[in-house]
C-alpha cells in the first residue's frame, strides 16, 4: 500500500479511512475551536522561501547534530502516548522505524509500551519524555530511563492540567481497555499494579502535577542526563530554562491540543531563538508536514522539527514501514527543497532564506 502514498497528506487521508472515527478525532483534533491547530499550519504556509542562485555545490547534506549526536535528517519524533491506538506494535514500531532512518524518537511517559521494551527494539537515539506526576513517580521514571540507556530527558511543561477536547466529549471518548500507561503497570514501576485491572485504569490518565521552577531545579539536581523542555512559547520562559541548566527547548503548543487561541509555534520561534539560541538547542513542533516546512523552521533557527500526528498516520497505514516511509518522504522533500534553494548543508541555512513578506507579522 505504501507505494501509492507519496506525501504526508496521503498518509493522513489513508489513516482517516482506516481508523475508527472517534479514534481519528482523538488523534487529529485539538482544544476548543482548534484555532491553534489551524494556525500552526497557516503560519508555516505564510512564511515564504526566497531561494538563492549560483550557490549550488552539486551535493546536499540533510544531516545535523542534536545534543552531540548526528541524525540523518532534522526531523525527530515528538512524544505521543497511546500509539497502540494506531497499530498493535505501537511504540516498538515507531522506535524501529526511527532508528532505521537514524533520527531521535522521544518516547512518552504515556506510551503503550514500557520504556524498557522500546529501548530493546532500537539501537538508535531515544529521549524519554517526562510528565510530572508527583515526586515519587517522576523520580522512578527518571531512574528507569537512566538505567535503560535513554540519551536525554524531555520534560513536557504545557499540561499542568489535562483537558478533554469537545469532539472527545461528544464521542464519550475513553482510551480503550488495556491502554493504560505501561510505564506504571510494569514490574519495573514497583507499584504492584497489574495491567488490565481496575487499579490499572487510573493509570490511563493519572493527574498531572504542574511543573514549577522549583520542580525543574529538582529534576536538574536528580540527573546528569541532558534535559530538553517541551512546551515553551515565550522567550522569558526559555531564558529561565537555560538559567536552570537545560540543554534544549522545544517550542510547542502541544499541537493545539491544550490551550486554544495561542500563537503558532513558527510565529514565536524567532524570538525564542533570539533569546536562547546561542545557549541551548531550540526545536519546534506543530503542523510540520513538508520538507519546505522543515527548511523554513531551520531557517528561523530551529535545530530540528518534531512530528507527532504523521507518526500515527504512518502506524495506522503500515506500522513501522509506514513510519519509516513518512520520515523518508520528509527527508527526500527536504533534500529537494535545499537543492532548489541553493543551500548545500543545514549549517548554511539561515534567516536569509525567508522572504520578509510585508503582509505577514514581522519575523
Ligand atoms: C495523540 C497524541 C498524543 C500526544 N501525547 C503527548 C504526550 O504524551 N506527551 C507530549 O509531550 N506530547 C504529546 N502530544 C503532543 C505532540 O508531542 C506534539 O507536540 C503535537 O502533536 C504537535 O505536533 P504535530 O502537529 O506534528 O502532531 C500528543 C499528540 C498527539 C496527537
Amino acid at each position: 500500500m505504501t507505494n501509492k502514498l507519496i506525501s504526508l497528506l496521503d498518509y493522513e487521508n489513508k489513516a482517516k479511512q482506516l481508523l475508527p472515527k472517534d479514534t481519528w478525532q482523538f488523534i487529529s483534533g485539538g482544544a476548543l475551536d482548534e484555532t491553534t491547530v489551524l494556525r500552526n499550519r497557516l503560519a508555516i504556509n505564510q512564511r515564504l522561501l526566497q531561494p538563492k542562485r549560483f550557490q549550488h555545490a552539486g551535493f546536499v547534506d540533510v544531516s545535523t547534530k542534536v545534543l552531540g549526536s548526528i541524525i540523518q535528517l532534522p526531523v525527530m519524533i515528538s512524544p505521543a502516548g497511546s500509539q497502540s491506538l494506531a497499530h498493535d506494535q505501537a511504540e516498538e514500531a515507531t522506535a524501529s522505524a526511527s532508528s532505521r532512518v537514524s533520527t531521535v524518537m522521544v518516547v512518552g511517559t504515556a506510551a503503550s509500551r514500557k520504556l524498557e521494551t522500546v529501548r530493546k527494539v532500537s539501537n538508535g537515539l531515544l529521549w524519554f519524555q517526562l510528565y510530572h506526576h508527583g515526586t515519587a513517580l517522576t523520580e522512578m521514571l527518571i531512574r528507569r530511563a537512566e538505567i535503560a540507556g535513554y540519551q536525554a530527558l524531555c520534560v513536557t511543561v504545557d499540561v499542568p492540567y489535562t483537558i478533554t477536547a469537545e469532539k472527545d466529549l461528544r464521542n464519550h471518548w475513553k482510551l480503550p481497555y488495556g491502554t493504560e500507561m505501561a510505564n506504571f503497570t510494569c514490574d519495573e514501576a514497583g507499584l504492584g499494579i497489574k495491567s488490565n485491572t481496575a487499579d490499572a485504569r487510573q493509570y490511563r490518565r493519572p493527574p498531572h502535577v504542574p511543573v514549577t521552577w522549583d520542580t525543574l531545579e529538582w529534576i536538574r539536581s536528580l540527573t546528569t542526563l541532558p534535559i530538553v523542555i517541551k512546551g515553551i512559547m515565550r522567550a522569558d520562559d526559555a531564558v529561565g530554562c537555560v538559567e536552570r541548566g537545560v540543554q534544549g527547548v522545544i517550542v510547542s503548543n502541544h499541537g493545539g491540543r491544550q490551550l486554544d487561541g495561542q500563537a503558532s509555534t513558527i510565529e514565536v520561534l524567532p524570538e525564542i531563538v533570539r533569546a536562547v539560541g546561542q545557549k541551548c538547542e531550540v526545536f519546534v513542533d506543530g503542523g510540520f508536514r513538508r520538507g519546505i516546512d522543515v527548511l523554513k523552521a531551520v531557517a528561523l533557527g530551529a535545530k530540528a522539527v518534531l512530528i507527532a500526528r504523521p507518526v500515527f498516520h504512518g502506524l495506522a497505514v503500515a506500522g513501522d514501514v509506514g513510519v519509516e516511509h513518512v520520515l523518508t518522504i520528509l527527508r527526500n522533500e527536504l533534500y529537494e527543497a535545499m537543492a532548489l534553494c541553493g543551500v548545500n548543508t543545514l549549517a548554511e541555512v539561515d534567516r536569509d532564506l525567508i522572504y520578509n513578506c510585508p503582509s505577514t507579522a514581522p519575523l
